[in-house]
């Protein structure tokens, strides 16, 4: 089955959540227990070579030119899965490159296992659906089946078969996200983890459940009408309620210069810019809104490094 021609490169971009994910129902399949709203963005992302090799006996994973043991461990982890599921009987040598701007610290494992899914299959000669890709990158790493598709993004909560994103029908073209480099270093204090605890909480996690899903129903609203202002209300709102669920099952991710960029945002706000802020697993801010207002915005944050993001693509051959 092996072809000698099998060659090729997969990106896939990064995507972010408006409506957040947060807690698994199963930890091993990566179903949630609610359905979350993302933009895939232009400017970040992963791409990846899969090469099987039947001499090898274990699969080599290289990361921006480097063997990563942790990583490594998680891709070859899911490489079994996408092995047993497809009955592909080689490892491989996965090479992996993230492209986000020198030393952002911006990690994602979003775009990396929508990208290892698409190469593993498509380079062992596997047609699979966008459906099915979603699927197998959700096993990988839960955000990652969004990244199969760019622009706005809704994945389902359900059941293996069910939990599956789908690109939402919505052209947006003023729609921003400019991500602002806090840490350099991100450092990773596990989603995985985090999300545990917070499940743990039944009292405080209900409650996430429920509210989160009332706001992605207006916020499907909102984005239909291009509402800058109510978009950017509901992601914030939604955003802080998941952060102080973090914070009240033990788990901080915001450090001083967070809090001041966040502060900064709302400043802005007060002086009639249409800026909102969003943050996921790490310290990084991320500023939602429109083409228009992107200029004040660089203006007043001249210290801060930023991206400003467009809408990004569906994953592809590169
Ligand atoms: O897919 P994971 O395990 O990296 O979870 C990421 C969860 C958040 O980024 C915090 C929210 C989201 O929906 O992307």
């Amino acid at each position: 089955h092996l072809r000698s021609c099998n060659k090729l490169k997969i990106r896939a971009y990064v995507n972010f959540a408006l409506i957040k994910y947060w807690g698994k129902k199963d930890e091993g399949l990566k179903l949630p227990y609610q359905t979350s709203l993302s933009f895939t963005v232009d400017k970040l992302y992963t791409e990846t070579e899969v090469i099987y090799d039947k001499n090898l006996y274990q699969d080599i994973v290289i990361i921006n030119g480097k063997k990563d043991e942790k990583m490594g461990n998680r891709v070859a982890k899911h490489m079994d899965v996408i092995r047993r599921e497809y009955n592909i009987n080689s490892y491989a040598h996965i090479i992996s490159e993230n492209f986000v701007p020198t030393g952002a610290g911006l990690a994602s494992s979003a775009s990396a296992f929508a990208a290892l899914a698409y190469a593993a299959t498509k380079t062992y000669g596997l047609e699979l659906s966008k459906t099915e890709l979603s699927r197998l990158a959700r096993i990988g790493s839960g955000s990652a089946s969004r990244s199969i598709y760019g622009d706005f993004v809704i994945w389902n909560h359900g059941d293996d078969k069910t939990s599956v994103s789908k690109p939402l029908d919505a052209k947006w073209d003023d729609f921003r996200v400019i991500v602002c480099m806090i840490d350099e270093n991100e450092k990773e204090c596990s989603s995985s983890d985090a999300m545990k605890k917070s499940v743990m909480n039944e009292e405080l996690y209900s409650n996430w459940v429920l509210e989160s899903q009332k706001d992605l129903s207006e916020m499907l609203q909102a984005i239909e009408n291009k509402d800058i202002e109510h978009v950017g209300v509901i992601a914030e709102k939604n955003a802080e309620h998941m952060h102080a669920l973090i914070e009240a099952t033990g788990t901080k991710y915001k450090t001083e210069k967070t809090l001041e960029v966040i502060s900064k945002v709302k400043a802005l706000r007060e002086k009639g810019i249409k800026a909102f802020y969003t943050m996921d697993a790490g310290p990084n801010v991320k500023i939602i809104t429109i083409e228009s207002e992107v200029a004040e915005i660089k203006k007043n944050l001249l210290n801060i490094q930023m991206i400003v993001c467009k809408a990004g693509f569906d994953a592809h051959e590169v």
